[in-house]
């Protein structure tokens, strides 16, 4: 288990918004969904489109370059590109961390 600051402050995080953190060179997306923070890959795993710049619709994610959809609570592929459904494996899933609140600021266990 290794907690990891993100330097978002949760008061200040607003529900059904998503913000990206950089943590020892990796790139995560951070959405505030419902009660919670979600964590999880922030780079598409089909060409590598950023994911913070994409858009939330419900529980998922649609990556900006060609909407491939992701669900932010499991990293499931909701959409291959193009918003293929039901997915044939062009787009991977992604991985997502455990987040927690700690005085205010929000961490994620990246294992
Ligand atoms: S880079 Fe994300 S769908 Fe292509």
């Amino acid at each position: 288990m290794a907690w990891k600051a993100t330097g978002v402050a949760w008061a200040a995080f607003a529900p059904g918004t998503k913000r990206s953190v950089n943590i020892d060179g990796g790139t995560y997306l951070l959405v505030h969904l419902g009660t919670s923070a979600c964590a999880l890959d922030g780079v598409c795993t089909h060409e590598g489109g950023i994911l913070s710049d994409g858009t939330l619709e419900g529980d998922g994610v649609i990556c900006p370059e060609h909407a491939a959809k992701f669900s932010v609570r499991t990293g499931e592929v909701l959409a291959d590109p193009d918003g293929v459904t039901p997915p044939a494996g062009v787009a991977q899933p992604l991985s997502v961390y455990r987040t927690r609140v700690v005085d205010g600021m929000v961490e994620v266990d990246l294992g």
